[in-house]
């Protein structure tokens, strides 16, 4: 028996990003619904101005997605032809509890999911289910504040239970929450965060972080009683941080911009805030409002593994006033100059990746599970009726060559791969379909435009071969 041959190979969406039909079968609206197209789309929601949520925009992406609602049974027979033995989607909570407070859960948006885990199980692809992934009802934002309120935290429990509950036959690797690290850089999007001028922004965003680290844990609590055999994980946006060099102020900048992006994963997986945050909390006037019983709840209900997406490493110095800044999937990093130049918006390292996964694994020593990691470009063009993305293939080939090096080499444990955004979908820093990752082609432009039709990429014939050799592939 090797790790291969229980390895998930796959491929990950959200609901958010590829649902669209945003009010079909009682759905109700969500924070992701009405972002704008970027520039403004990552900003803060001041409620004392004109803000997102009351402008009103002449197109919102979010509410089309890639049209997975209606396509879903083809689009499972494409992964199904693709071989994947795995694959990660969200449930929209407003399918479920379109307000958020409704007493009891909507039927059509649980028949819709339900179809899909049969779909799933008749192809023998093991469902990954993210509970929340960037999205929440707008009602529970516009009544309570988001995340900021202890209530949601009953309100998401309630509404993860009926799930886990309904789809406990068809699921076992549950994902509560997407990404909570992203709340202190995305707050909106991450937790339904808005503000008023003035305020203690951080304190609001830790608060926040508390309750969804709360929820976690009796999400997990609850879980287990429904269902032993469930597997919770814990996802985190991954990046290892490197010094700009090694002078130890860089080193140090490095390493504490680590330490604050881990604080999430160290929670839901050593069961306590690590002891450095009372000093920073102090310094900062941040006040976490708590309960006794929180403490316990989070210690008790632990996660089994660790998920986490990783499209990039960071870079960080300790001062930064005349180095030039990229972007990241998080906030912008320090430009390493050492990366080559690619077709991704973001800059690649698949060494990164291998490093990343032994940071994590020495730090926690639980198995670890890659659930999003694929390039975002703008380069997929048709040529006679092909999209030839060698870009593509190359950079999953080298992250991949790298992942399986930190199994077989490093001692790694490693649950599965899951490529993000196998079939095109909007993007959530862009609110645009044209940043493509997809193995599948979307027939679909920026503005809604298109057949939505799927059409293999080259790449989708690549990873059909890694797949099915099981990774041997790779090193041919
Ligand atoms: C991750 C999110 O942070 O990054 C995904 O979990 C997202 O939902 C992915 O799509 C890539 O980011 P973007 O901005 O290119 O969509």
């Amino acid at each position: 028996m090797t790790w291969k041959d229980s390895f998930l190979w796959g491929g990950a969406i959200s609901a958010n990003q590829t649902e669209g039909h945003f009010n079909a079968d009682g759905r109700g609206l969500t924070n992701f619904d009405i972002l704008p197209m970027e520039p403004k789309r990552l900003d803060d929601v001041y409620l004392d101005q004109d803000n997102i949520i009351n402008q009103s925009y002449h197109f919102y992406s979010g509410r089309h997605g890639n049209n997975f609602y209606e396509t879903y049974e083809s689009d499972i027979e494409l992964l199904a032809e693709l071989g994947v033995n795995s694959f990660r989607l969200s449930v929209a909570w407003s399918r479920i509890f379109p307000t958020g407070e409704e007493e009891s859960p909507n039927e059509r948006g649980l028949q819709f999911y339900e179809n899909i885990f049969k779909k799933l199980k008749e192809k023998k692809i093991e469902p990954i289910v993210t509970i929340s992934h960037f999205d929440m009802p707008l009602y529970l934002i516009k009544k309570y504040g988001g995340w900021f309120s202890r209530k949601v935290v009953d309100l998401y429990v309630n509404y993860a239970t009926v799930v886990m509950k309904r789809f406990s036959d068809y699921v076992q690797y549950w994902i509560p929450f997407n990404e909570m690290n992203m709340i202190m850089h995305i707050p909106f999007i991450g937790a339904g965060l808005t503000f008023t001028k003035n305020e203690n922004k951080l304190a609001k965003k830790y608060q926040a972080t508390h309750h969804q680290l709360l929820a976690n844990a009796k999400v997990i609590q609850i879980g287990r009683q429904i269902n032993s055999n469930f597997k919770f994980g814990c996802m985190m946006a991954a990046a290892k941080t490197y010094p700009y060099t090694c002078k130890p102020e860089d080193v140090f900048s490095a390493f504490e911009s680590d330490k604050y992006n881990l604080i999430f994963s160290d929670v839901q997986v050593k069961g306590k805030y690590p002891n450095f945050l009372a000093t920073f909390f102090e310094k900062n006037q941040i006040h976490l409002q708590t309960e006794q019983e929180d403490f316990e709840i989070l210690k008790n209900n632990t996660v089994d593994f660790l998920s986490f997406s990783y499209y990039s490493s960071a870079c960080s110095v300790a001062k930064d006033s005349d180095v030039e800044k990229v972007k990241t999937n998080g906030p912008d990093t320090v430009k390493n100059p050492y990366l080559p130049a690619s077709n991704s918006v973001w800059q690649v390292d698949p060494l990164g990746l291998r490093i990343t996964l032994n940071q994590l694994y020495d730090r926690y020593e639980l198995p670890l599970f890659i659930v999003e990691n694929g390039l975002g470009t703008y380069d997929d063009q048709f040529v006679d009726g092909r999209i030839h993305d060698d870009y593509r293939v190359n950079y999953l080939k080298e992250h991949l060559k790298n992942m399986v090096l930190a199994v077989e080499e490093d001692g790694v444990e490693l649950i599965g791969y899951l490529m993000w955004g196998i079939i095109d979908l909007v993007s959530v820093s862009e609110g645009k379909m044209s940043k493509r990752y997809g193995l599948i082609y979307v027939d679909a432009d920026d503005q809604g435009h298109g057949t939505y039709k799927r059409y293999r990429k080259d790449s989708f014939y690549w990873y059909q071969k890694v797949v099915e050799s099981n990774g041997d592939y790779l090193f041919d």
